[in-house]
């Protein structure tokens, strides 16, 4: 028994090492519809290198593009000007006064910039010794929500040696999502507040559709984890079919179910997002249902 762990014993140590990090690229040739399609989207594009006087671009530009650059071996700067789709201007980053940027400390204890590259790319990021902060792959590819697939693109595919979160449960499915699409903290948000919003998981976890249907509702109901975000009402409102066939409505209302039941709530002259709190609203106030 002891010579046969002693001679196991690199074999396992071979697999741990092994059951590393690949990068999105070996997919492509097995699951091309999916490398396709995924690349186009929001999360391959979260984080790219390279811009005029930055080093990286945070945001797809599906909202907002915020410019970060090196500024000395032991900083990072948030660049003041940020780029916004629904306004189509260069205004403030969120959360700055100055106009001369944020500057952050490579290594403070909260790791702030650290963990601005851990949610918009894959893997953990790196620093080198000039204090170069390299993510493993640039944005929020493959390996990110299926973990580590050295493995599996050596074994040549199959079921094993892969995560499918296909298999979870819808809570632990918000979870995983909610990981990045969660404040950090695990306080309950102030719900007056509007950038809170943009906590997708939080809000939709108190709605009357999440609780009640046996954990049939996850982000994966409406959201195709491989895609751009899809802007097609219709698609959204058959989704709602699916649990609520005829809803009872006292006048009758469009079909465009998401327009009063997930309303867009603005969070700055430049950004808005959806309350994934379902419920019914009172018209001009979009932060909490009304019942
Ligand atoms: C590693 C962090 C991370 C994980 C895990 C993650 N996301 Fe995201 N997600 C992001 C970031 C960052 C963006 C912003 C992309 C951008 O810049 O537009 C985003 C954007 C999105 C968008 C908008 C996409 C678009 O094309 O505009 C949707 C929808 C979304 N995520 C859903 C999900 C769902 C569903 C899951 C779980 C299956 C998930 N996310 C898991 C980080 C993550
Ligand atoms: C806890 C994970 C997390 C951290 C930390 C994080 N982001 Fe994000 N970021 C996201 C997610 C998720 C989105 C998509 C938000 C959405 O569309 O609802 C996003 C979106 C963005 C966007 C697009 C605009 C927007 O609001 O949707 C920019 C720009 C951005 N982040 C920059 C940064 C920068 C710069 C930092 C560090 C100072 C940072 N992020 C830290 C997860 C994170
Ligand atoms: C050499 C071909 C090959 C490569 C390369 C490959 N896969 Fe696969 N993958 C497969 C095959 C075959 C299956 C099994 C399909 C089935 O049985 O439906 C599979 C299944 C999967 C599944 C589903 C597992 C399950 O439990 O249902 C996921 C997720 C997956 N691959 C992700 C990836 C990712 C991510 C990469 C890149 C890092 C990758 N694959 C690279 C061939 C490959
Ligand atoms: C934001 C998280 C996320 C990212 C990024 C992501 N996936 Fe997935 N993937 C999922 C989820 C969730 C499922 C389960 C979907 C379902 O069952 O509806 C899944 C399912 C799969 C499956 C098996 C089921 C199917 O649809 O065939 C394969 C194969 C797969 N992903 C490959 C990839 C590859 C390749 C990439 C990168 C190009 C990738 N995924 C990126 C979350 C993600
Ligand atoms: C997986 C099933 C499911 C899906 C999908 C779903 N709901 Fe629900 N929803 C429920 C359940 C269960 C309730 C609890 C009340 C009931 O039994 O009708 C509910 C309640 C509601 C309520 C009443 C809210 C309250 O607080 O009284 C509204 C409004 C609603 N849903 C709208 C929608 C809309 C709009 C969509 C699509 C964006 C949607 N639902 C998607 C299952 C679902
Ligand atoms: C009942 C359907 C539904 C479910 C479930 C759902 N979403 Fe959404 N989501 C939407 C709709 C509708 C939009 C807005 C689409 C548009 O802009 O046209 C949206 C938009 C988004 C966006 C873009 C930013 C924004 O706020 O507009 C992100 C990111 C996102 N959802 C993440 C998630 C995550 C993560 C989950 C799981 C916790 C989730 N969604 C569950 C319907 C849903
Ligand atoms: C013009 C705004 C509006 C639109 C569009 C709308 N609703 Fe409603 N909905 C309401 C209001 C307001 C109520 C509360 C009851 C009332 O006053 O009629 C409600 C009530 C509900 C309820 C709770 C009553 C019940 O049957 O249990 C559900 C479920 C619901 N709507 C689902 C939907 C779905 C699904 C769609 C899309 C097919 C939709 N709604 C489109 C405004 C709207």
């Amino acid at each position: 028994m002891g010579a046969l762990s002693s001679s196991l014993l690199p074999a396992l140590l071979l697999v741990s090492i092994e059951a590393q990090y690949t990068g999105s690229g070996p997919c492509a040739s097995c699951h091309p519809a999916i490398a396709d399609r995924q690349a186009k989207s929001g999360h391959a594009r979260a984080l790219a290198p390279g811009a005029p006087e930055a080093d990286w671009a945070f945001g797809s530009g599906t909202h907002a593009t915020t410019w970060v650059r090196q500024q000395d071996p032991r900083h990072y700067l948030e660049l003041p000007l940020s780029w916004y789709r629904q306004t189509n201007r260069k205004a403030h980053t969120p959360g700055h006064t100055s106009i001369s940027g944020v500057l952050y400390r490579t290594f403070d204890p909260a790791g702030r910039i650290l963990r601005c590259f851990a949610c918009h790319s894959t893997g953990v990021p790196s620093v080198d010794a000039a204090g170069r902060i390299s993510p493993l792959e640039p944005g929020v590819r493959c390996e990110s929500c299926h973990g580590p697939a050295a493995a599996h693109v050596r074994a040549g595919g199959g079921k094993f040696n892969i995560e499918n979160p296909g298999r979870y449960r819808a809570a632990a499915i918000n979870d995983q999502c909610g990981a990045c699409h969660r404040q950090p903290d695990a306080s309950s948000p102030r719900w007056d507040d509007p950038w809170n919003v943009r906590h997708q998981p939080v809000y939709l976890a108190e709605s009357s559709c999440f609780l009640n249907s046996g954990g049939k509702l996850s982000c994966l109901n409406c959201h195709n984890p491989h895609e751009a975000l899809s802007r097609d009402t219709r698609a959204y409102a058959a989704v709602c079919s699916q649990c609520h066939a005829q809803p009872r409505h006292r006048t009758p209302v469009s079909p465009d179910c998401i327009r009063c039941h997930m309303p867009r709530v603005p969070a700055s002259a430049d950004l808005s997002f959806t309350n994934h709190w379902i419920g019914v609203y009172s018209p001009g106030r979009p932060l909490r249902p009304r019942r």
